[in-house]
């Protein structure tokens, strides 16, 4: 063998991972039985965060290089994947800690007081590295978040705050998509006669409906309004920069238009590993958001109306941060402009080719 041999429990370090799990309600000689399984859970939520921030980091690496090497994107892909699962795993952690119920929490909550998830150093870091901004925040955190945590950990947060984050990294990855803008493929053109013709059946569907009130059609047409205000800019610059200035895309312009490309053109080869990437981003964004709402449902059902120890409204700030802390909204809102493929304009030969991978096996 070329290493010394070790033995399981040092290599895992068991000891100090083991006697990391001491009860405060012991401490003060008030023992809870249930606060072991409490630490256990949260414990075992870091440990999983630690090993997402570990992929990020990896993915964060690969989008910094440009180009991104062919590899490097399908690695990206397989990590996404890895991050996917584990998040998926969560669930699972929740119904574990459902087996304590409200009033078996009660007999150490009071102990846990001021600590808080807002205080969870890598939960932090998992949003901003994948790109929520302190913008995009609630009101309540936009200008605290980081004051919850401890000073040491608030200056190596400035330093995550300061790196490109996998949002920024791919926008600038998708501004160098080749394809999208070629002199003799006039796609947008002929997209946009698909697009408005898709809108105007739609705007028929409601005013024919006869189910619906006048009042219900005023709301669904605004709506189609607000869609088609979203189209325009995605047809023209400028407004694009003015409804982004609003907070309406988070992609630049022509990032955007990329990935549009991308999900129409996805059965072309070289397409399948970028929307493979689009598509794993939106599933990272979904199962956060469930994860989010699932912890919201916990928290009503663990401290009903009361607040949290971190003195956030408790499960409705949560709820609140569920809808308002998703990173990747772009993705999901552009699929309001695809078309059905039998619209979708064909490539021209020329652009068809370089399209395909050269060698065939
Ligand atoms: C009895 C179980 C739990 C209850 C009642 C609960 C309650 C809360 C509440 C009310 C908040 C809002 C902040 C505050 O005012 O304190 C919060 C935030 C948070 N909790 Fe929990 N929680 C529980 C379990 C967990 C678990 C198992 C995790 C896993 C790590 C977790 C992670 C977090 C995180 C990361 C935040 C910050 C969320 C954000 O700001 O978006 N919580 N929790």
């Amino acid at each position: 063998m070329k290493h010394p041999p070790v033995h399981y429990h040092d290599y895992l370090k068991l000891d100090q991972l083991l006697s990391s799990q001491s009860r405060r309600s012991e401490e003060f000689n008030d023992p809870a039985h249930d606060e072991m399984l409490f630490i256990i859970v949260h414990q075992v939520f870091e440990l999983w965060f630690k090993q997402i921030r570990f992929e990020i980091d990896s993915i964060v690496e690969v989008f910094s290089k440009a180009p991104v090497p062919d590899a490097g994107l399908a690695m990206a892909n397989h990590r996404l994947g890895r991050i996917i699962a584990i998040l998926k795993l969560f669930f699972g952690q929740i119904d574990v800690l459902e087996t304590m119920t409200p009033l078996d929490f009660l007999e150490f909550r009071d102990y846990l007081y001021p600590a808080s998830g807002f205080q969870s150093f890598q939960f932090r870091c998992v949003e901003i590295s994948l790109g929520l901004k302190r913008e995009d925040r609630l009101q309540f955190l936009q200008s605290s978040f980081d004051t919850h945590l401890q000073q040491e950990q608030q200056e190596l947060l400035k330093d995550v705050i300061s790196k490109p984050s996998v949002l920024s990294l791919v926008e600038r990855w998708l501004e160098r998509t080749p394809f999208v803008e070629t002199k003799d493929f006039h796609f947008w053109k002929l997209y946009e006669e698909a697009v408005r013709q898709m809108l105007e059946n739609d705007r028929q569907v409601i005013q024919k409906n006869p189910r619906l009130s006048e009042d219900d059609k005023a709301k669904s047409l605004k709506m189609m309004q607000a869609l088609e205000m979203g189209f325009n800019a995605l047809l023209d610059e400028k407004k694009y920069a003015e409804l982004k200035a609003t907070g309406h895309f988070r992609l630049s312009h022509k990032a955007l238009r990329s990935a549009l490309m991308i999900q129409l053109y996805r059965d072309e080869p070289i397409m399948q590993g970028p929307f493979q990437l689009i598509s794993r981003l939106l599933d990272v964004d979904e199962v956060m958001t469930q994860w989010r709402y699932r912890h919201a449902l916990l928290a009503h059902r663990m401290l009903g109306g009361k607040i949290g120890t971190g003195g956030s409204s408790g499960s409705q700030y949560l709820k609140d941060a569920a809808d308002k802390h998703k990173i990747f909204t772009d993705f999901f809102n552009l699929s309001s402009y695809l078309i059905p493929r039998s619209r979708v304009p064909a490539l021209p030969d020329s652009i068809k080719k370089m399209m395909n991978f050269s060698s065939s096996f």
